[in-house]
Parts: structure tokens; C-alpha cells; sequence
């Protein structure tokens, strides 16, 4: 393993984990000594106008993949319309190769909770969800913990803090689907009903939960509103570029020494990602990667000098998505490494739509016939042919995501696949798994 360089560790911006390795960091009385709750004080004096304002004024950028500035998707929520508004955090958290929601719920719960109350306050929301996957158990018993202990303090429940507002927090454990992180299954699935993406418009701003207007918004969005409002949008903006303002939590897994979660300002690259991690494993060089996720394109060793912000990484070809950087070397293979991807793909789709629910199926099986020594190059065209035919034209981004490493592995690694297809691989699959796609 090497040791960052002074410069390179200056590159760390601790701010939403600032507080992870405190002991018992989780605990409200921590949090408390560590500042916490001092920025709801703060903002139960203020306006919500006013902090729809201060959000605006930071570009704060939702952290769950799209970017959308979250300022402006407060301030769709209408005023004055005698409907009730909720506030609903996405902690669903099943990109693959993600994982900054969860260890933020886990250490430092209370952020997240204090984040709720301010952004409801502001949204003029009484009611509040956080939606959690079913497996997260060990963080949903964080988060009710720390929720009753809020409650107990009066940070939450009725009259909060003496200052009239009442907000009721609830936390939702869905059963597990990857397809409930989409905000419209995800408001599906917390009515009641099977999770599937609905259609839009129009948008939850004014027909969310229960029809009524609601701000869906990533735990890390909603968690970043309490630094906000203690340290201002000009300090916010001193962190990150220009337009991809603060600090992000990059999740590095992968060939790499150090594995885990390094929150740096947005716009770091992977060359300093990677030296932070204490360099890649002995004897792996960096081959390929993914700058967001298994639904982002893969980038290559030439991409590691791209600031890793949402125009960086969208102008050399790919997404930011959720800053979850997977990390392969020359001992992996692109072609099985997006099989596996599409395996996931075709298991999480959720049938609405035929783009996806056939194409990810007929991909999955061109990609086994290859893998088993069986393809022919007629079958890369297909899949590209397949690919045109879902991106675009999917109900939901599932879809579109899926089609992320076939294009970008074929732009980039064709040869891979021509050496299984040319018999200069070994296969990796048997004959016994060629068939059978469920
Ligand atoms: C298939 C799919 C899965 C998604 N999963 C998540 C998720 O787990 N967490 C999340 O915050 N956003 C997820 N999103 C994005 C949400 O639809 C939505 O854009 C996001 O929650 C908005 O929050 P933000 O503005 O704070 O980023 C997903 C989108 C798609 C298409
Ligand atoms: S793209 Fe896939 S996940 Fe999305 S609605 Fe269509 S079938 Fe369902």
C-alpha cells in the first residue's frame, strides 16, 4: 500500500463524515457535542422561504444519480394549496457498487434526521418518510433509534422546539428491489402497491404520495442541508466546481488497497481517488471503471486525469451517477464483468415495459452463448442493435442504465470479445450455464 502525498490527502474534505469514527457517533448526545442539531435552531427562526432560498443559493445538486439542483425542486412544491406535502428520502441504495447511503445512516444517523426536519419545515411537509431497502436492517435500526430520540428531546413530534411546527418521521423498510430506488415505484411501493415506475407528468411536485405534492430526495442531499445552514452557500460553494458545488462521498471497491468511503470536493479525479486508497492491489494496473455505478459508462486508464464532477464525467462519455467508482484491473474481464451487471439487470427489471423486460432477457443470452465460446461477431451487433432499441425508448432509467457497459465494453473492448468469439479465451461459462435465462 502508498501513502497519499501531502497534496493529495489536502484533496479530503470531511464534512458528512465528518463525525463517522467519533464513538458512539450515532448517539444523539454525540451528535449534539459535534454540533448537531444547532442547524435546526437556526432554521426554525428563519423563513422557509428563506431556506428554500439558502439551498437555491449553495447549488446543492441531488446526490442519488440525476443531479437535479434540489433548491429548485423544493421550491415546485405550491404554496398555499391546502394539500398536504410530504418529504420522502430515497435510501433504497441498490445501484450496484454503491454504498455512501448506507454507512452515512449507520454512523451518523441523526444528520440525516435533522436534514428531514429542516427540509420539511421548508417545504411546509407534517409528515416525513424515509423509504430503506429491507436488507439494510442494521441501519433502519439506527435510524428508528435515533428518530425516538429526536422525539424525545422535542426535535420532532408535535410542537418542535416550542416553535408550532409538528413533523411526524417515519421509517419505511421496503422489501429489497432495486427497481423501488426509481422515485415513482418508490411512492408506489410506499402506498401500498407493487413497486413500478409511474407515469410522468405528472411529477410528484404536485401529484407524489398520495397525490399530493412531495420532494423525493437522496439521503445524502437531504443529509448536506444541515451543514448548509450552518456554514452558508458561499462557504458550501468554497468546497467542488463551479456547477457541481460541496463535497461528495466517493465509494471506491475494487482492485484497489484501501476499499471504502472518501468524501473530497466534488471534481476530484481517480488518479487522486486511488492514491488516497493507498494505490491499486499489488500487481494490478487500472484497466476499467465505473465513475457512478454499474449503470454509468465505463471509463478506461485514459479517463483517470477526469474531474470527477457532473459535466467532467459527462463530457469524456459517461455519468457521475452516485460517485461509486468500481475499480477493475487487467486481471478482469470487461466482457464477464458486464454479463454479470446484465444479470442483475434482467433479475431487477420490473416487467412494465418491453424494452427492457425482453431486451435485458435477449442480452443475457447472447451474453452467455459468448462467454460459453459460442458467439459469433454477428452477436455484437445484435447486442448494440438491442441496445438502440432499449435506451430511449425504456418506461425508466433501469433500462436505460443497462445498456451502460454493453456499449461502453464493445467501444472500448471490442478485442474481448472477439477473443472468446475467436476461440483465443478460454470460455467462462460450461454449456450447462449457456442455457436457461430465467
Ligand atoms: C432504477 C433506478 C434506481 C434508483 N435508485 C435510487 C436509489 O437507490 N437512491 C436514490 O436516491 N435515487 C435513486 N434513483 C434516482 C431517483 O429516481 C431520484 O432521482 C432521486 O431519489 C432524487 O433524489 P436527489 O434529487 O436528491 O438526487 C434511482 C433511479 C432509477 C431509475
Ligand atoms: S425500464 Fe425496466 S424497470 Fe423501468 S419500467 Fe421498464 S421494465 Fe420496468
Amino acid at each position: 500500500m502508498t501513502t497519499p502525498r501531502p497534496e493529495t490527502l489536502a484533496k479530503l474534505t470531511p464534512v458528512l463524515t465528518r463525525r463517522w469514527l467519533s464513538p458512539d457517533a450515532w448517539r444523539i448526545g454525540t451528535y449534539e457535542n459535534l454540533d448537531g442539531y444547532a442547524a435546526l435552531r437556526k432554521a426554525l427562526k428563519a423563513h422557509p422561504d428563506d431556506l428554500i432560498q439558502l439551498i437555491k443559493d449553495s447549488g446543492l445538486r441531488g446526490r442519488g444519480g440525476a443531479g437535479f439542483p434540489t433548491g429548485l425542486k423544493w421550491g415546485f412544491i405550491p404554496q398555499g394549496d391546502g394539500k398536504p406535502h410530504y418529504l420522502v428520502v430515497n435510501a433504497d441504495e441498490g445501484e450496484p457498487g454503491t454504498c455512501k447511503d448506507l454507512p452515512l445512516m449507520t454512523h451518523d444517523p441523526h444528520s440525516l434526521v435533522e436534514g428531514v426536519i429542516i427540509a420539511s419545515y421548508a417545504i411546509r411537509a407534517s409528515r416525513a418518510y424515509i423509504y430503506i431497502r429491507g436488507e439494510a436492517v442494521h441501519a433502519a435500526r439506527r435510524l428508528r433509534n435515533a428518530v425516538a430520540e429526536a422525539q424525545a428531546k422535542g426535535y420532532l413530534g408535535r410542537n418542535i422546539l416550542g416553535t408550532g411546527f409538528d413533523l411526524e418521521l417515519v421509517v419505511h423498510s421496503g422489501a429489497g428491489a432495486y427497481i423501488c430506488g426509481e422515485e415513482t415505484a418508490l411512492l408506489d411501493s410506499l402506498e401500498g402497491f407493487r413497486g413500478q415506475p409511474r407515469l410522468r407528468p405528472p411529477f410528484p411536485a404536485t401529484h407524489g404520495l398520495y397525490a399530493s405534492p412531495t420532494v423525493v430526495n437522496n439521503v445524502g442531499t437531504i443529509a448536506s442541508v444541515p451543514y448548509i445552514v450552518l456554514g452558508g452557500a458561499d462557504w458550501w460553494k468554497s468546497m467542488g466546481t463551479e456547477k457541481s458545488s460541496g463535497p461528495m462521498i466517493y465509494s471506491l471497491s475494487g482492485r484497489i488497497a484501501n476499499p471504502g468511503q472518501f468524501e473530497c470536493g466534488l471534481g476530484v479525479t481517480l488518479r487522486e481517488l486511488i492514491e488516497l486508497a493507498g494505490g491499486m492491489q499489488p500487481g494490478h494496473q487500472l484497466r476499467f471503471w465505473t465513475p457512478g455505478g454499474s449503470s454509468t459508462p465505463l471509463l478506461t486508464a485514459e479517463h483517470l486525469d477526469v474531474p470527477l464532477d457532473f459535466e467532467g464525467v459527462a463530457a469524456a462519455g459517461s455519468i457521475l451517477g452516485t460517485t461509486a467508482t468500481q475499480i477493475f484491473s487487467d486481471q478482469d474481464c470487461p466482457v464477464y464483468a458486464t454479463y454479470r451487471w446484465l444479470e442483475f439487470y434482467h433479475h431487477e427489471s420490473c416487467g412494465k415495459c418491453t424494452p427492457c423486460r425482453e431486451g435485458n432477457y435477449w442480452m443475457v443470452r447472447v451474453y452467455r452463448r459468448i462467454l460459453a465460446g459460442q458467439g459469433t461477431s454477428e452477436d455484437l451487433d445484435t447486442l448494440l442493435d438491442t441496445c438502440d432499441n432499449i435506451l430511449g425508448r425504456s418506461f425508466c432509467g433501469l433500462g436505460d442504465g443497462a445498456t451502460s457497459s454493453v456499449t461502453s465494453s464493445l467501444q472500448y473492448f471490442k478485442q474481448d470479445y472477439l477473443d472468446y468469439i475467436e476461440g483465443r479465451t478460454a470460455p467462462k461459462l460450461s454449456d450447462k450455464q449457456l442455457v436457461g435465462a430465467h
